[in-house]
């Protein structure tokens, strides 16, 4: 039989495992962890991502819309990038396995995780302090394009070349912008 004290020394640590779970949660979906390596603007080296994934196949010459795969971008913080199943359903097996050497090599690579049950360790390239609250579906509602922010992507093979003007991510590209629109220019709309 638990003793008063210890039924409240249970109680306790609950409530504290409770406290901790509610942060973990709303910390955890407003950010989800990124692990993975953050490039730094300019640097990133083609061929450090994992696998080589063609913007421009693709969503310009196969026409995919950028939120077929950064579905998230309209109703949360983050774009995100997408989970392997949601490729792996054209690069199945007997899907679409690449006509050249190179893109079957890539595909390969693909299916390798996904038979693994692993994540891609995609490198981060858009990343910005943790101190600044950047909110995707705010500007997608607004009308923002993907294009003004991110450049061309479309066009782009892999994205080892970050947009310059948006690429370094200051706090007077955000300002003039939100300047020009007659968006809020509060410190705290930016900063938590
Ligand atoms: C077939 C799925 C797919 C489509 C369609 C797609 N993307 Fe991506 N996107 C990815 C993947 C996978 C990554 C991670 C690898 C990389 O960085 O290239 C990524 C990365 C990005 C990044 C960099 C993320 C970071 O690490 O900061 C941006 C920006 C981006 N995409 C914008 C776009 C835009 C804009 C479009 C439409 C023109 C688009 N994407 C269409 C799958 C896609
Ligand atoms: C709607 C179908 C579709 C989806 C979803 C899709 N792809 Fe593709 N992918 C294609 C097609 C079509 C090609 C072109 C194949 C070719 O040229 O032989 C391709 C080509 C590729 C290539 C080969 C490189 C090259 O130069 O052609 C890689 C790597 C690749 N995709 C990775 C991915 C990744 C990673 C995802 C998920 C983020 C993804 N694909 C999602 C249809 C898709
Ligand atoms: C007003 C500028 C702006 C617009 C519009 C915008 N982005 Fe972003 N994007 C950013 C910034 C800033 C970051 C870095 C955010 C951070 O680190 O919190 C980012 C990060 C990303 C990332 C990295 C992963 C993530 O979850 O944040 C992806 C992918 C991405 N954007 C895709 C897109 C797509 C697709 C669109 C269009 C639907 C889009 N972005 C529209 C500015 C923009
Ligand atoms: C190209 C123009 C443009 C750029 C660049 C831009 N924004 Fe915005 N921002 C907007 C627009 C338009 C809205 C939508 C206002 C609304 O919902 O009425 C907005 C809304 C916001 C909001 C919500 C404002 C509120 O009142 O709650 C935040 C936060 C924000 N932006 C942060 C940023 C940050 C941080 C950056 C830079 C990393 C940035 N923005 C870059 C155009 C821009
Ligand atoms: C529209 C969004 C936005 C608004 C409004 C905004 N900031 Fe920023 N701020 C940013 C971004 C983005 C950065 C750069 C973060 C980074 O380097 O990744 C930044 C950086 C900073 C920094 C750190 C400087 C540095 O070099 O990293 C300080 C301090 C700061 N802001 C203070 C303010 C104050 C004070 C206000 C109000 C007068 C304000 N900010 C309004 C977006 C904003």
């Amino acid at each position: 039989m638990p003793t008063p004290r210890t039924r409240k020394l249970w109680l306790a640590v609950s409530a504290g495992t409770f406290a901790l779970l509610l942060v973990a949660v709303t910390v955890g979906f407003r950010r989800p962890p990124v692990e993975t390596p953050v490039a730094q603007v300019g640097e990133l080296d083609p061929t450090s991502q994992p696998i080589q994934f063609p913007h421009d196949t693709h969503a310009g010459q196969f026409t995919m819309s950028c939120q077929y795969c950064h579905f998230s971008a309209e109703r949360s913080v983050d774009a995100g990038i997408p989970p392997v199943s949601l490729c792996i359903g054209c690069h199945l097996e007997g899907i679409v396995g690449g006509r050249t050497e190179q893109a079957q090599a890539e595909i390969g690579k693909l299916r390798s995780y996904y038979a693994a049950g692993t994540p891609i360790p995609w490198k981060r390239i858009y990343k910005a302090s943790d101190h600044v609250h950047f909110p995707h579906m705010r500007h997608v509602a607004a009308g923002v394009t993907c294009q003004t922010c991110h450049g061309e992507v479309q066009e782009m093979g892999v994205l080892e070349v970050v947009a310059p003007e948006a690429g370094d991510l200051r706090m007077g590209w955000c300002v003039s912008c939100h300047l020009e629109r007659g968006v809020s220019r509060d410190c705290t709309v930016c900063h938590y």
